[in-house]
């Protein structure tokens, strides 16, 4: 039996698995440029986040419809429960569909077709994270949200994905205080590839209650104690940062430096069709590779329930 566990930190356009992908191609007619699913899974080599991120919104081109939309959550739902998860909070990217004429509603619609069955489904309850891309401005991170003003009462929070390098959390200051006015939940990826001062400013500007990746933290004590003291938590995903070489390798991974600083840590899969392993594969690969024994693997399942916006009741019953 794996352990129950929430999993945090999950782009549902990083769970299009190859198969699926030429699956929608073919209903869609789009010309995917692979022979097979064997030659797309050999482009599965990245140098970097940037280099990930190009066949990411590339390989969107096949998501078209609701149907789309909610094919990829039953399949990731589907998986995620098969590993333990029993709560999912879900990242999505609107502009990258938008800017492919794939409207707001189609997403957010779609997506909630499978959402709106997976606990009697899936045995999984969920929540939707709206992402902005902090690679374009922040104009349009703003359209998005007003575009988002329909759907609202489906989506929990506010993210920032994308490129992180040159993007620096300040520049979405307005966005996130009118998320704030909205009421939804803040959350940013902070000190993946970018500096330790993100995570601060992703703190301090933007007011978020959790971080996403925030490996970088390491490099600066002070702020791994205000994180320690904060309860911040931090979603790690130990498969994604091999794959895109935040880490050399998975025997080098901070994580067991992380718990022993008194972090909140949660392990995540990020984008699973891409890296090699969905929640229950990333935590078999910490167990394997850093020797984390049992205790650790609870401490870690029960950070995610805490770290989660679950209110208190419905993370016990999760539980
Ligand atoms: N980092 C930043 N943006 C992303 C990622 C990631 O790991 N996955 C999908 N968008
Ligand atoms: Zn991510």
């Amino acid at each position: 039996m794996p352990l129950p566990k929430a999993e945090l930190h999950l782009h549902i356009e990083g769970t299009l698995e190859p198969e699926l992908a030429f699956e929608l191609a073919a209903r869609n007619g789009v010309r995917l440029p692979y022979a097979d699913t064997g030659a797309l899974r050999t482009a599965y080599r990245f140098e970097d986040l940037q280099s990930f991120l190009d066949l990411y919104y590339d390989l969107m081109a096949v998501l078209r419809t609701e149907r789309d939309f909610a094919d990829l959550a039953n399949a990731y739902l589907a998986r995620a429960a098969a590993q333990g998860v029993r709560h999912a909070e879900i990242f999505f990217d609107p502009q990258a569909h938008l800017a492919r004429g794939v409207g707001m509603g189609t997403v957010v619609e779609g997506l909630w077709r499978a959402l709106e069955h997976s606990e009697r489904a899936h045995g999984v309850s969920t929540q939707l994270i709206m992402c902005f891309l902090r690679d374009e401005s922040a104009e349009s991170a703003m359209a998005t949200l007003d575009a988002a003003e329909p759907y609202l009462d489906r989506i929990t929070g506010v993210g920032l994905d994308s490129a992180e390098a040159g993007h620096p959390p300040v520049k979405f200051r307005e966005v996130y205080e009118a998320a704030a006015a909205l009421g939804l939940r803040r959350v940013a990826h902070a000190g993946e590839e970018g500096p330790p001062e993100y995570i601060t400013e992703a703190l301090d500007v933007l007011g978020v209650e959790r971080v996403d990746h925030g490996l970088r933290c390491m490099e600066d004590p002070a702020l791994v104690e205000r994180l320690v003291r904060e309860r911040i938590p931090l979603t790690l995903c130990p498969l994604s940062n091999v794959r895109l070489r935040a880490v050399d390798v998975l025997t080098e991974h901070p994580l067991p430096a992380m718990l022993d600083a008194g972090l909140l840590c949660t392990v995540n899969s990020d984008d699973p069709a891409y890296f090699g392993g969905y929640a229950g594969d990333n935590f078999d690969a910490v167990r394997a590779a850093l020797g984390l024994d049992e205790e650790r693997l609870r401490e870690l399942a029960r950070n995610s329930f805490v770290a989660s916006f679950l209110e208190h009741d419905e993370e016990r019953r999760a539980r």
